[in-house]
């Protein structure tokens, strides 16, 4: 398929000016934009960044620490998660707070207080100052993933001026709202089962179990609820219903991994479940580039979290609970609990 996702119908485009990146590409450009991001997120270079992984969940933990009440998602996921995406990206210190966090979230679930047109502009405002803070670095100081597409965009024309604003957006967006959700809703599926919580903290947890746990998690309550809009390039005859070329199709991520035909027990949560081929980074050429970052994320800040906060239970019950109100993805605006 080569249709433009901005005139497919239904199709939800995101803000004016940035949506020329690889979620909505197809080959070649969808292979030459891939090759030039994924550098950045090889297995080999996202293990480098366990310490800081470590540290910085450490470091948010050490502030909550006496404190009765927590909220899991402001507290520590959203925090965590952002600064991970922003450190990989290289936005400089003082840019990876709450405020930028809200304007990127804002594209995807608006804030009802602010005029749309305002929040655009917030947006572009501050892509304006990323980029120029790169140009204007100097060579070495620009080893960071953004430093590189802004070299790639001004130097061999690799990228266009659109495709290196979109992609610094889709990053900086996906790198964090994904992983934030996988801790946040991992969270609450352990509060809901103590005895496999007590498994993520137990004094024999061992890699096995822990990188078990992360997938067992992201299959049980999927980060990414529905994958992006596709469009079917060929007529296909599916489980009796005719889809036609043209036709818009949406996948369900959340459904397929609670198939009971596929996961024995699928609504149940079993941290050691194996066999566990999971659909929730995605399947194909667009697979999630993220997924070691993710995985990292995941297997580190868990059960740190869960060992640092110690017993805690919902600060409200699990139906007031708020979800944020977005087509795609699946998590919560926040996750109040209470120390025991
Ligand atoms: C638990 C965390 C994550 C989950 C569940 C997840 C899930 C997914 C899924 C389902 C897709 C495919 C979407 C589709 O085909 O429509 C995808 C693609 C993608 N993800 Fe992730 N993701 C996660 C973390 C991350 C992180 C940390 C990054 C870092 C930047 C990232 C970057 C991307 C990008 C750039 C794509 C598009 C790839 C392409 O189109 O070729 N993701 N992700």
């Amino acid at each position: 398929m080569s249709k433009d996702p901005g005139r497919v119908p239904g199709y939800v485009p995101g803000p004016t000016g940035l949506n020329r990146h690889l979620v909505h590409a197809d080959p070649p450009d969808h292979t030459r934009l891939r090759t030039l991001v994924n550098t950045a997120f090889v297995p080999r270079r996202i293990a480098q960044l366990e310490p800081l992984i470590t540290d910085t969940a450490n470091r948010l933990l050490d502030r909550i620490e006496h404190h009765v009440h927590v909220d899991v998602i402001a507290d520590f996921a959203a925090p965590l998660t952002f600064r991970m995406i922003c450190a990989i990206l290289g936005v400089p210190d003082g840019l990876d707070t709450p405020a930028t966090r809200a304007t990127l979230m804002a594209t995807i679930a608006p804030a009802a207080d602010l005029d749309p047109s305002r929040q655009e502009h917030d947006l572009h405002a501050l892509l304006d100052t990323l980029v120029a803070d790169k140009r204007s670095a100097n060579e070495s100081s620009t080893v960071d993933l953004l430093g590189a597409l802004v070299r790639a965009s001004d130097e061999n024309g690799a990228m266009s001026e659109e495709e290196l604003r979109s992609t610094a957006y889709l990053l900086l967006l996906v790198g964090h709202d994904t992983t934030m959700n996988l801790v946040g809703n991992g969270t609450l599926a352990l509060l809901h089962c103590p005895a496999q919580a007590a498994r993520l903290t137990g004094p024999d947890t061992g890699p096995g179990l822990v990188a078990s746990a992360v997938e067992e998690l992201l299959r049980y309550d999927s980060p990414v609820r529905d994958a992006t809009f596709r469009c079917a390039a060929e007529p296909i005859a599916l489980h009796g219903q005719q889809i036609e070329e043209g036709d818009i199709v949406s996948l369900l991520i959340g459904s397929a991994n609670r198939d009971e035909a596929h996961f024995p027990g699928a609504d149940r949560l079993d941290l050691g479940r194996t066999p566990n081929d999971h659909l929730a980074f995605g399947y194909g050429p667009h697979f999630c580039i993220g997924a070691a970052l993710a995985r990292l994320e995941g297997s580190t800040a868990l059960p740190l979290l869960l060992r640092r906060l110690g017993p805690v239970q919902l600060a409200k019950p699990a139906d007031e609970l708020p979800w944020r109100p977005t087509r795609v993805m699946r998590g919560l605006a926040a996750l109040p609990v209470v120390r025991n």
